[in-house]
């Protein structure tokens, strides 16, 4: 029989005790994030993996490669067109939306797969996690820091070298309106240089040009006028705000020629680069999209946010410590012995911070070692027929050379165990 495989640039993710590899950053990752997200007071949103295909046709936009080419939709038993959620954003303001709570503001965050057809690549899936996070119902000027803050706190606690972050503004609709233009009647005479995806943006959407791939559209694109001779004096002094207060915690560039790959982005944007990803650079993006709710039939909403992607930030971390001691518990005895159990389950409830790792396998001790020392044990406690006779149990450092083995009573290990 045929054996059935994962589809194309979908990930199997699982962990096995190893920190270096992909997985266990990954989950990781996941952790650590969301502590961060807590410690900035955000709320948990979970919304749906499926949506009507119609959300994301008006939120991201059609003319994005998103919707053009990369969304996975299909009809539904009732021929209803529905969609796999390309992105969180547009869920979530639908959400927003449908419960009446876009008069308010609120402070979200939501963690999750998300699919695109995308050729698959190192750092491209078709399946991925974002950690994303969402700003709604304020105005320019504190989210936009307070979005800096959270993502200089999460470089930092991964301890990411060789990254940057981009910001640009996009300016406020007649700003975008009249650069536009400017872009349009500049790239006009050298539209024979540009390819059909270029010229499609350049009919649908001019701004997206700058975001060309292709060399020749690169090189027409180095005497174009640029987004900073269109801003507003606030526009620009909320960048180098941003990166004078920022720039010594996380390093921050303004680059006028970041332009988003999603439609409903205005004002503040910005990406976080990494030049350890190779071509899919980008491991997070974001930015200021005032005008989306109105556009989905809500109120008019003010709103900021971005997201993570879990696969790409993760790959970038050397190597992590876990933040836990770990011991792993083994019991030697022939026959199952319940008592131990117990012990086991005291010790947790005494210590919390430590991770406590019983032994379930049958096995010699050198086997039951082996794998204490590859799930990165700091210590073994091991417990056999003749520590039970005498209420006793072995303490085995695996990682401290200096600290040597010793026999404790049961009373001793709970004062050991408390102090880890
Ligand atoms: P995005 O730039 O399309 O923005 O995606 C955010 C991040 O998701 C990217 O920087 C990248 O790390 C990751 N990502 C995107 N596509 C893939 C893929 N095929 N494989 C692996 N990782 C990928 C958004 O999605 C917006 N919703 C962000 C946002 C939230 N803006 C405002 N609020």
């Amino acid at each position: 029989m045929d054996k059935i495989q994962s589809l194309t640039g979908m990930l199997d993710l699982y962990e096995d005790g190893d920190n270096t590899n992909l997985s266990s950053k990954i989950f990781e990752t996941e952790r650590r994030i969301k502590k961060i997200f807590s410690s900035y007071q955000l709320n948990e949103i979970r919304t749906p993996a499926l949506e009507d295909t119609n959300l994301f046709k008006r939120s991201v936009g059609d003319v994005s490669d998103i919707v053009n080419k990369e969304i996975y939709s299909f009809n539904d038993r009732n021929d209803k067109s529905i969609a796999l959620r390309p992105e969180g954003t547009a869920s979530v303001i639908r959400a927003i939306i449908e419960k009446k709570l876009d008069q308010s503001n609120h402070k979200l965050w939501y963690m999750g797969p998300m699919w695109r057809y995308e050729r698959p690549q190192k750092g491209r899936y078709r399946q991925f996690y974002q950690a994303g996070i969402e700003i709604l119902g304020y105005k320019e000027g504190s989210p936009e820091f307070e979005m800096i803050s959270i993502i200089c706190s999460i470089i930092k606690e991964f301890n990411l070298k060789d990254c940057f972050i981009k910001i640009n503004h996009l300016g406020s609709q007649e700003n975008k309106e009249a650069y536009c233009k400017a872009l349009t009647d500049y790239l006009a005479p050298f539209k024979d240089k540009l390819d059909s995806k270029d010229l499609e943006r350049l009919t649908r959407n001019p701004l997206r040009v700058l975001d060309s791939k292709n060399e020749e559209t690169i090189l027409v694109l180095k005497g174009a006028p640029s987004i900073k001779s269109f801003l507003e004096p606030s526009a620009l002094q909320l960048l180098e705000d941003i990166k004078n207060q920022f720039g010594d915690i996380c390093s921050i560039e303004i680059d006028h020629s970041l332009v988003r790959g999603l439609d409903y982005y205005s004002g503040f944007v910005f990406e976080a680069i990494s030049s350890n990803l190779g071509a899919q650079d980008s491991f997070l993006g974001g930015g200021r999209y005032d005008h989306l709710c109105s556009k989905l039939g809500g109120k008019n909403l003010p709103s900021i946010g971005m997201a993570i992607g879990i696969e790409r930030f993760a790959s970038l971390i050397q190597d992590f410590t876990l933040p836990n001691k770990i011991v792993s518990f083994i019991t030697l005895t022939s026959n199952l012995e319940p008592k131990t159990y117990k012990i086991a389950h005291q010790l947790r409830s005494i210590n919390k911070n430590v991770i406590l790792d019983t032994e379930l396998a049958e096995g010699s001790l050198k086997a039951k070692l082996r794998r204490a020392n590859k799930n990165n044990s700091d210590y073994v406690i091991i417990i056999g027929e003749e520590e039970l006779a005498k209420g006793t149990a072995v303490i085995k450092p695996l990682k401290d050379e200096l600290e040597e083995q010793k026999i404790v009573s049961i009373e001793e290990l709970f004062s050991f165990y408390k102090t880890i």
